[in-house]
């Protein structure tokens, strides 16, 4: 039995988009065995598909099939705090898991830069699979099967608080985007995109705001995310340094002060008086990325 601990992902960041991610201290885990069949279950009861059907064990078994190997079928436990649907890369760390996973018991026939292309490749969002693996803040662009990517420190000043609402968007949904954009609006995206990766770094901390502006996802996904326009700006007022949809949507995510423990609270309280179905939890960076034990 291997144990794989998978953190969750805020993919572009505003600006970054499908290039840009970072890993938050919110984890799915997943125990896998091999099996002479498939035995899927949940360890808190929640609803998983239970055959071939299942992302874990589909990653699993094309890493048994680009090995060569056999196999006759997995006991696959989940214990998974990632929400679905919500923009948290749950499925990408489902997809992590049965990659790595499956690597362990054979031994590690594929090393990280391996591990971190088919991740991305059968994801197809290099932007939540590479950080859920090397945790952090990373940029990375997939191109002929193989991520080009950096994993760049992330300033210790800062922290971040999740508004997660209780209903879903899902990404192919939210990727009917227009298939042409204006020579202007790539521009202002490709500016706040490398000063957000530089400014997080040095922890210039006061270009946040301008550096996570977007005009090429956020605008029209906006209409998608009852509130999350709301949430944005009022976010802002609290005192978040930047906020942002994170990934696809719906959760919305504020770069705060770590400095500012109040932050939190305030979130909590905006949510309850005028958001009930959101609620904010506050969340670290991942600085570890995902883990593959034996048990
Ligand atoms: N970059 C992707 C998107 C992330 O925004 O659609 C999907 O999780």
């Amino acid at each position: 039995m291997v144990r794989v601990t998978v953190p969750a992902t805020s993919a572009n960041m505003g600006s970054g988009y499908d290039s840009i991610g970072i890993a938050l201290e919110l984890y799915n885990v997943i125990d896998l065995a091999e099996n002479d069949h498939i035995d899927i279950s949940d360890k808190n009861g929640q609803y998983v598909p239970q055959d071939e059907s299942n992302l874990i064990y589909q990653c699993a078994k094309r890493v048994y099939d680009e090995c060569g190997k056999p196999l006759s079928g997995l006991t696959i436990v989940e214990d998974c705090a990632i929400p679905q649907t919500r923009g948290l890369g749950s499925s990408s760390a489902c997809t992590v898991a049965g990659i790595m996973g499956a690597n362990m018991l054979l031994g590690e026939p594929l090393d990280r830069n391996a591990v971190i292309d088919l991740a991305a490749t059968i994801e197809g969002h290099p932007d939540n699979s590479t950080p859920a693996i090397l945790g952090g803040f990373c940029v990375a662009l997939l191109e002929n099967g193989h991520v080009h990517h950096v994993r760049v420190p992330v300033h210790g000043a800062i922290d971040f608080v999740v508004f997660i609402p209780d209903f879903q968007l899902s990404t192919e949904k939210a990727r009917a985007l227009p298939k042409t954009i204006d020579h202007h609006d790539a521009v202002y995206n490709l500016a706040r995109a490398a000063l957000l990766a530089g400014s997080l770094t040095t922890g210039k901390l006061e270009n946040l705001d301008a550096a996570t502006g977007d005009c090429l996802h956020q605008p029209y996904r906006f209409g998608l995310i009852e509130n999350g326009e709301d949430i944005v700006r009022e976010a802002k007022k609290l005192g978040a340094l930047g906020a942002f949809i994170s990934g696809a949507g719906p959760s919305i995510v504020a770069i705060v002060y770590k400095g500012d423990r109040d932050y939190i609270t305030r979130a909590q309280e905006l949510c309850e008086k005028l958001y009930p179905h959101w609620k904010a939890v506050q969340l670290r960076c991942d600085e570890v990325g995902a883990t593959v034990k034996r048990l």
